[in-house]
């Protein structure tokens, strides 16, 4: 389909059918000078509207809940830090007074509550990427568990999964992902706890940090001088070839984007703790970083579709790699790539350094986000050194872009937050696992010492 001119209604309805459409000027300008930009999703549709015809079902996401809670036993057992939880894998939601008060300084209006949802201290691997890894490795042992006998049903006790004949047998098989460094923990540190194999694609902008913490569990490391959707390429092509090679897919695995889903549907209950009542009139605005889109689009995906129309998701992404942004606002998804905008995909936020959206995420966050907005590194380094001053939070700076959501949002004026007093969460995505010395020359960058 040929680009066509933006219709005087705005480009939603053409973009939501799939078609390809040119971008408003203003949008397609600042894109293109690396300015930070917003993106009102004229596709947004109630969720009761779509809910039945999405590719993903509430059902599905309260399976992969379900999942998550049959394995827990086996998980406090071969994870010492998930004991306390009994196994499971969640963050607190908590207030974040100073941070509420100097954007109120800068203009947040005075009825707005900011929050924080502590991914970045998530037990074993520190960051959002461990619902939905961890939700993908269980699902492949599960399978291959039943398959192989070691488990005689679903309902068999999982801890079985943790003697020596199960390790023997996982060690035969091989877990493989392409990753720009959080993912690839998650996969490799569940993985390998399980006894699995593990080989970690990672793109040019991983931290060294990390890719010698996945060696240290034992995976390894294949680096690519290439961006991430090359090293996920080499990986999908790799594991065609072997039964015994299981690739988990950022770009189209159901199975991660169930599992970040699930994180939605236990909010309710942490917002029940913090006396936060969602309503039309008091809505929940959640602020979401995003690369590939997985991470995002499940926890957007799953909120809604537990909490309804009165929660908000918005993605925040790099100047220099909007990667979801483009995908919906021109209506190609994944079939676009920011290099196309003379965007070089390169950032500080290594999390975030995506330039290619997942297709199946941009078609799921047609009717579902709300909108997406570009932050640039200085902003993000601006934002590590403001979180941790105000709140003492350890974040890398893909995290810390969430903080430049509320008033991103507030400022692009949307009717539906007009008059209304909003609870914003800053989904803070990652970085209690950073070493000392990469947090000091994070907030050096900034200009601020610890
Ligand atoms: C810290 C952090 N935040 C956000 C994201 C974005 O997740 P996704 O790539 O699924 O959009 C990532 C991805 O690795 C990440 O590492």
């Amino acid at each position: 389909m040929p680009a066509r001119k933006q219709p005087a209604g705005g480009i939603g309805g053409l973009a939501a059918l799939g078609y390809a459409v040119s971008m408003d000027n203003a949008l397609t300008i600042g894109l293109r000078a690396g300015q930070p930009v917003f993106f009102a999703n004229p596709g947004r549709l109630p969720i009761a509207s779509v809910a039945g015809s999405l590719p993903v079902r509430l059902a599905d996401i309260e399976a992969a809940g379900e999942r998550l809670k049959r394995f827990a036993p086996l998980l406090a057992e071969l994870f010492p830090e998930l004991a306390p939880s009994g196994g499971l894998v969640e963050s607190a939601l908590f207030p974040a007074p100073v941070l509420e008060r100097r954007l109120k300084a800068a203009g947040l209006p005075a009825g707005d509550r900011v929050f924080v949802k502590a991914d970045h201290a998530l037990p074993v691997v520190g960051s959002v990427k461990a619902r939905g890894g961890l939700h993908a490795v269980l699902a492949v042992a599960e399978a291959l568990a039943l398959d192989g006998g070691l488990l005689a049903g679903p309902d068999d006790d999982c801890r079985r999964m943790a003697e020596p004949a199960a390790r023997n047998f996982f060690s035969s098989h091989t877990l493989s992902v392409g990753s720009t460094g959080n993912l690839g923990l998650s996969i490799g540190v569940f993985g390998r706890g399980l006894g699995f194999g593990v080989t970690v694609h990672m793109s040019a902008e991983a931290r060294a940090w990390k890719k010698e913490m996945l060696r240290r569990v034992g995976a390894t490391v294949v680096e690519h001088p290439g961006d991430y959707a090359a090293a996920c390429a080499v990986a999908r092509e790799e594991a065609g070839h072997s039964p015994r090679l299981h690739f988990i897919d950022d770009e189209n695995s159901l199975d991660l984007l169930l599992g970040y889903a699930v994180a939605g549907l236990r909010l309710p209950q942490q917002l029940a703790g913090c006396r936060i009542a969602v309503s039309a009139g008091h809505p929940l605005c959640l602020h979401l970083p995003c690369g590939v889109g997985g991470a995002p689009g499940g926890i957007a995906l799953g909120t809604r579709l537990t909490l309804g129309d009165a929660a908000l998701a918005f993605f925040v992404e790099p100047t220099e790699a909007p990667a979801l942004l483009l995908g919906l606002a021109t209506g190609r998804h994944g079939g676009i790539s920011a290099a196309e905008y003379g965007l070089t995909g390169r950032t500080v936020a290594d999390g975030l350094a995506v330039s290619r959206p997942s297709d199946l995420v941009c078609r799921l966050m047609v009717p579902v986000l709300d909108g997406a907005h570009t932050v640039g590194d200085a902003a993000m380094l601006g934002h590590v050194a403001e979180a941790f001053d105000a709140e003492a939070l350890r974040l890398e700076p893909s995290a810390a872009a969430a903080l430049a959501g509320p008033l991103a949002v507030r400022r692009a004026n949307l009717p539906v937050l007009a008059g209304r007093p909003a609870t914003h969460i800053c989904w803070a995505t990652g970085g209690s696992l950073l070493p000392d010395a990469e947090f000091a020359a994070l907030l050096a960058r900034a200009g601020t010492r610890p």
